[in-house]
């Protein structure tokens, strides 16, 4: 399945990991990798130290390639955090919010590609401007930080206008292949999949988090401040119905995150074995596919699932 973002990327599958914080750790980057997608590591919940060790296991795990995703609404650390996945041999940087433009020819220096998360086509724009090499149009459906168009509309208004010129990757509620037939279809060139990898062995994750994930129907998420003071899609509990009903409660981005940190409901960087975490109050970041979530399955076996179920679709209406 060759499309320009998997000639662009050097990669045999058109599916990426999406880079999320807390989960996308070394194991699952280099599980999606090593089954031909692409696999990219979620650095906003790392330090910097976190961050060399979580590229040198990833590389010490695969061969293929790799990228890492930082959020770029902490500043600080940006410039000695791209330099460290340069150092490290990602072959991707992804911005996660906002378009990192200080950084970009630093990254083209070193044949690392810069890609931009959108959820408007004004976002888009500007990333193709500054110069950003793909990028990927997140539709509200998705888990995290997102905004309010959906994956349907959103993905072929920024593919039509960014017109060719880099290939634009389909992100939110995409959890099988066809989700990722669709994406084509509607002139994507890959899929960016986040949700559906979370309920993997591989992935990293707080106590309750892959459990709420198999347990939650396709209503069980809500678009909240309550964890970081933007709109994140998360799994609804106590803490988001308690937000929702006094919203005069909340506190701007980022004095939310510091409620949430401080309150015990948002243990970033935690693991399996992170003590207190409380199900009804925990911010558990989480699309709408995790209606259609209810096994634990391998990384690679998504990726490999996903493609083989495309192909089908694709050949199948090729044929009618
Ligand atoms: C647990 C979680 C953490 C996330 N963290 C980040 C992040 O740190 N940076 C980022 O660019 N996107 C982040 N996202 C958004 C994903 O990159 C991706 O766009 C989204 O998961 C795609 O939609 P899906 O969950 O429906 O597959 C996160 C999403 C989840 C579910």
């Amino acid at each position: 399945m060759k499309t320009k973002l998997t000639e662009l990327l050097k990669i045999e599958y058109p599916v990426m990991l999406a880079g999320m914080g807390g989960v996308s750790y070394s194991a699952v980057t280099a599980a999606v990798s090593n089954a031909g997608g692409y696999g990219c590591l979620g650095a906003s919940t790392m330090t910097s130290e976190q961050l060399a060790s979580e590229i040198a296991a990833t590389r010490s795990l695969t061969s293929k390639p790799f990228g890492v995703d930082l959020l770029t609404a902490f500043p600080n650390d940006l410039l000695r955090n791209v330099e460290l996945l340069i150092e490290g041999g990602a072959t991707t940087f992804v911005a996660g919010l906002g378009v990192p433009r200080q950084v970009i020819d630093l990254c083209h220096q070193h044949h690392v590609l810069v890609i931009s998360m959108c959820g408007k086509v004004e976002h888009a724009r500007r990333a193709l401007d500054a110069g950003c090499d793909v990028v990927v149009a997140q539709g509200t459906e998705a888990g995290g930080h997102t905004g309010t168009v959906a994956t349907f509309p959103l993905v072929p208004l920024i593919v039509d206008a960014l017109d060719g010129a880099i290939p634009v990757v389909a992100a939110g509620g995409i959890f099988d292949g066809r989700g990722l037939a669709a994406s084509l279809a509607l002139g994507a060139d890959g899929v960016w999949v986040g949700t559906r990898f979370i309920a993997t062995p591989e992935a990293r994750a707080v106590p309750g988090f892959k459990e709420g994930i198999l347990e939650s129907r396709e209503d069980g998420t809500v678009i909240s401040r309550a964890y970081t003071g933007k709109t994140m899609r998360v799994l609804r509990n106590e803490k988001t119905d308690l937000y929702e009903a006094t919203p005069s409660l909340l506190k701007p981005f980022p004095d939310q995150l510091g409620v949430s940190l401080s309150d015990g409901t948002f243990h970033l960087g935690g693991d399996a074995n992170t003590p207190g975490v409380d199900p009804e109050r925990e911010g558990y970041p989480a699309g709408q596919a995790v209606g259609a979530i209810s096994t634990l399955i391998p990384a690679g076996d998504i990726v490999r699932g996903m493609v083989a179920e495309a192909e089908q679709i694709i050949a199948t209406l090729a044929k009618s």
